[in-house]
């Protein structure tokens, strides 16, 4: 599935701040962790969740990319601590990541551990530099907060560990697992970029409800492509969910129905851009259509 032209310029963009980023801490940092740091965050990956948040603030009337960045990064930097801890031999136990070894097996589990745990509070150090008003600021560190944590992607690593090997048969189940794990983050993203660009109550609203739709769009279609795709394309071990038994919508419906699902949830999320003004949806429609489609 060829992504569109935009999300690699935000890629671009994005990487060159997280870069940036790590570069103005280099001198402060113990090297085996800066090293860890940079090699996770610089690793590649596809950058959705910034994209989202540049997409959903140009949606917004955003205009000065710059202003929404530190955000962008704070994003990345928390979905780069997730993937580390996910990866960790206690967790899903996986070697590959972006293509290449994943963080444990780079360098050791302690590193690994460190650098995603210094990741984590790095992405809410971003978040209270950037430029907009004091009030923004904290909603938006304090919705980090929930969607990150205990009531947002922790609780949801949690309830996928569970999870395992239950016999879980209830689609709602796995929704709940899934909106959690996954898609807090990228309501977050979401709502972050409208709020950057101090989005009318309406528009604020339909970032939102996209938000919601795609992060759940999103983990079915990984849930797909775990069963579909090869490693090599993924750039991270294939086939991993049967093998651990999770609670996935493959397990529980089967690729058909989850395609058909998946289907379902892009079409709300091209609803929810039809009530944002005109053009101002474009970039979002596509996302959600790459997103899908990558599932197909
Ligand atoms: C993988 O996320 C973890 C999930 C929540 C499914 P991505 O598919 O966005 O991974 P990268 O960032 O592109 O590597
Ligand atoms: C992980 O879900 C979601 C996170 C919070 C990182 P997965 O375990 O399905 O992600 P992948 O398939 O390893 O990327
Ligand atoms: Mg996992
Ligand atoms: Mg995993
Ligand atoms: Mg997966």
């Amino acid at each position: 599935m060829q992504a569109p032209d935009f999300l690699a310029k935000h890629a671009q963009s994005v990487e060159k701040s997280c870069l940036d980023t790590l570069n103005q801490r280099r001198d402060v940092v113990p090297a085996r962790l800066f090293d860890a740091m940079l090699y996770s965050l610089l690793a590649g990956g596809k950058r959705v969740r910034p994209a989202l948040l540049l997409s959903c603030f140009k949606a917004c009337g955003g205009t000065d990319e710059q202003l929404a960045m530190p955000a962008a990064v704070s994003i990345e930097a928390m979905h780069t601590y997730s993937l580390i801890h996910d990866d960790l031999p206690c967790m899903d136990n996986d070697d590959l990541r972006r293509g290449k070894a994943t963080c444990h097996k780079q360098f050791d589990e302690e590193t690994a551990v460190l650098a995603a745990d210094a990741l984590q509070a790095l992405s809410f150090e971003l978040l209270t530099d950037i430029h907009t008003d004091a009030d923004t600021r904290l909603t938006m560190i304090k919705d980090m907060g929930i969607a990150a944590g205990c009531q947002g992607m922790v609780g949801g690593q949690m309830m996928d560990i569970l999870a395992e090997n239950t016999q879980i048969d209830n689609v709602l189940e796995v929704e709940r697992i899934h909106l959690h794990k996954t898609g807090e983050l990228l309501r977050w993203s979401c709502e972050a970029g409208a709020r950057l660009a101090g989005a009318k109550p309406q528009d604020f609203a339909a970032c939102s409800r996209y938000g919601k739709a795609v992060g759940l769009l999103f983990q079915i279609a990984d849930d797909i492509l775990d069963t579909t795709a090869s490693s090599e394309a993924l750039g991270k071990s294939a086939g991993k969910d049967e093998a651990q038994n999770k609670a996935t919508y493959v397990s529980v419906l089967g690729v058909q129905k989850a395609r058909e699902l998946a289907d379902e949830m892009c079409e709300l999320a091209l609803q929810a851009c039809d009530s944002l003004n005109g053009e101002a949806g474009k970039e979002l429609r596509e996302l959600a259509l790459y997103i899908l489609k990558r599932g197909q």
